[in-house]
């Protein structure tokens, strides 16, 4: 059994907070990606090598699709999700485009997705030649049904529901809306991998399922992205479209090389977003572990969400279902009517060591913040007016990322910097 208690110590030493010139809960950096604080093994590492030294770096030379690394990869990726077709390509941003253009929509058709989003699902939705149109989101942050059903009018073509931060959108709830109107729903599970909602892996619920590998996802090679779906006509297209030119998207549907419908390659453009071979043979030992590295975001996720419980003034984000969430990230709603409160929560968290922002904080142009997506909306004042509650909401809302590899230490030091700043923080009067 896993221990998932928090060190006997864990008491305030200190209740001044570091921000008023107190003793900081830590002063060791807080562990993420983008300080090279990464969940690689010398396995991933000789994996990379080895392709490196094959040097057959594209996916597509003469070599049938089961002998290449991508190949391979895709077909782990079938067996571990129970999916019919996956593809690996280049991002996740691609990877909902191809999901998008796979469906063959009318060019600019209205695509949903919900308000709080990282700024490449509108950005993948208009790559693909649509235009979104935002859905508000729940006190918990998820995709807000009652919102959704208002928003179906006959223009909108795709849903894009979105598992953002980890957590599972309720995708039953949204197909069920969506489903007898024919409406297809994609699921952007960038930042979900190896998350499920009832028993079901995220991503194989919807149409089709995108991925990222980027570093900060549950398989990280650098960049890259794969798509998963049970539609054979969505994956033949989406395979041309990210760059198997001149037949070498029916080398997919090996041995019988032809898929079974009609989709002509020379119908599509191409774009270039393949997957290539030395991420695939890292991307494929990564896979193998991805089960471990999904224990240990639980595990610290758990031990996190515990020590909050319960804490005054902060409602922590809760799943649709208990445990439908990676645990890549803790965020919580500081509750209090007064404007900039979050915005010091985090301040006073960074202070005591913690790596913490508030999503709406007006000083830090989060692009999880949708009113600073110019490209969408040239006004953010309006922006929000269109959208208040999602606003309200990432205004309150704290988000502190949770490494795979946070230590129970770790845990602990986070438990203990918001129970203190909670107890601290004036309340912003
Ligand atoms: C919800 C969501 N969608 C899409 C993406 C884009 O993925 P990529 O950076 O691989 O294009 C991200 C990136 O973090 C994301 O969080």
């Amino acid at each position: 059994m896993t221990d998932t208690s928090l060190p006997d110590s864990l008491s305030i030493t200190d209740a001044t907070l570091a921000a008023d010139g107190g003793r900081p809960v830590r002063t060791a950096e807080w562990p993420t990606y983008d300080k090279g604080d990464v969940f690689i093994c010398p396995a991933d590492e000789q994996a990379g090598i080895d392709a490196i030294k094959r040097r057959l770096y594209f996916r597509y030379d003469y070599r049938a699709v089961s002998d290449t690394e991508t190949g391979r990869f895709e077909s782990a990726l079938c067996d571990y999700f129970g999916v019919p077709h996956a593809l690996g390509c280049t991002s996740g941003t691609t990877a909902i485009a191809l999901a998008l253009l796979g469906l063959a929509l009318p060019p600019r058709s209205v695509v949903l997705c919900p308000a709080f989003t990282f700024a490449a699902t509108p950005s993948a939705i208009q790559l693909a030649g649509h235009r979104p149109v935002f859905v508000e989101c729940d006190e918990n942050l998820n995709l807000d049904i009652d919102d959704l059903r208002g928003k179906l009018t006959d223009e909108v073509k795709a849903v894009v529901v979105v598992h953002m931060r980890g957590v599972a959108s309720d995708v039953d709830a949204v197909r069920a809306l969506t489903d007898p109107l024919d409406i297809p729903v994609i699921e952007d599970a960038v930042p979900a991998l190896g998350a499920r909602l009832r028993g079901r892996q995220l991503g194989t619920i919807g149409v089709a399922g995108a991925f990222s590998t980027q570093s900060d996802k549950s398989i990280n090679t650098g960049e890259g992205g794969f798509l998963l779906t049970a539609d054979t006509e969505l994956f033949a297209r989406a395979t041309v479209y990210s760059g198997a030119y001149e037949g070498r998207m029916r080398r997919h549907f090996e041995p019988a090389g032809l898929p079974p419908i009609a989709v002509n390659d020379l119908d599509h453009p191409i774009f270039g977003w393949r997957m290539d071979e030395i991420r695939a043979a890292m991307a494929t030992s990564m896979l193998n572990r991805l089960d471990e590295r999904v224990a240990a975001h639980r595990r610290n996720y758990t031990v996190v969400a515990e020590g909050l419980a319960g804490v005054s003034r902060i409602a922590v984000r809760q799943p649709v279902e208990p445990g439908a969430l990676l645990g890549e990230s803790m965020m919580f709603r500081v509750l209090d009517v007064h404007e900039g409160t979050a915005a010091r929560f985090a301040c006073a968290l960074r202070a005591e060591g913690i790596c913490a922002r508030n999503i709406g904080d007006v000083d830090d142009c989060n692009v999880r913040a949708f009113w600073n997506w110019r490209f969408c909306f040239p006004d953010a004042a309006q922006a929000r007016r269109s959208l208040p509650r999602t606003a309200m909401l990432l205004e309150q809302t704290v988000d502190i990322p949770l490494s795979a590899n946070l230590t129970l230490d770790d845990c602990a030091d986070l438990v203990e910097a918001v129970r203190k700043v909670a107890a601290g923080l004036g309340t912003g009067r």
